[in-house]
């Protein structure tokens, strides 16, 4: 029985397209969505707050994990050009998506990659790694091996950077930030989310 899922790695659902015009940090932006990914229709909420606190580097490289359309990267990109941007889903339709979302901004420091986790990414280290996690894809089985796994592939001094409902697991998820990394910060809490952040010191 195929998955349909927004995080199944090949959506079983039609391929419908639409658009999403936006503004943030700001600045307006378009993104082709569709059906099989999340957040289809609007950016999504908690990503939305994420993207207005989250740190961009002025250089470096920037992970967005878990990028859906590339929404967070491509904002990433586009306000530092400087800035080498990565991102990875495990869902083919939303790579598929990103890459175009990247070609429709003109981007040129962009990587997108499909893949499970960091599989894709080889031996690559970053300076910020920024994600709305898959919470309905697990907690234990992805959400703490994206968190393990930032650990090890950040540079030092670089920060990991995620937001989530806090009723959904808020306080759980700062307390493995702190196994992992010793201490969390709260960047922001707005209308029911929290960011939480890390640094590899
Ligand atoms: C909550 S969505 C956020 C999407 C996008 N970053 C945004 O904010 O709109 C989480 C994303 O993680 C992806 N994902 C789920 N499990 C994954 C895994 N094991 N490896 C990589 N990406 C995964 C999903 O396909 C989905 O696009």
């Amino acid at each position: 029985m195929p998955s349909s899922h927004y995080f199944s790695k090949k959506p079983s659902s039609k391929d419908e397209r639409g658009k999403i015009e936006t503004v943030l940090r700001g600045k307006k932006y378009s993104f082709i969505t569709s059906t099989g990914v999340f957040s289809a229709k609007r950016v999504d909420n908690g990503t939305r707050i994420l993207v207005e606190n989250m740190h961009i580097p002025t250089v470096g490289d920037f992970l967005d994990l878990g990028c859906g359309i590339g929404v967070i990267g491509i904002v990433a990109a586009s306000l530092e050009p400087e800035l080498c941007v990565h991102l990875t889903d495990v869902n083919s339709r939303a790579v598929q998506l990103t890459k175009l979302n990247v070609q429709r901004a003109g981007l040129s420091n962009c990587n997108t990659y499909e893949g499970y986790l960091y599989e894709a990414l080889g031996d690559q280290k970053f300076d910020a790694i920024i994600s709305n996690p898959p919470i309905s894809a697990g907690m234990h089985k992805v959400v703490h091996p994206m968190i393990l796994g930032a650990y090890e592939r950040l540079n030092t001094g670089g920060v990991l950077q995620m937001v989530i409902q806090s009723n959904k697991g808020g306080k759980m998820l700062a307390g493995f930030f702190d196994d992992v990394f010793g201490e969390h910060e709260i960047v922001t809490r707005k209308s029911g989310y929290r960011v939480l952040s890390a640094c590899k010191c």
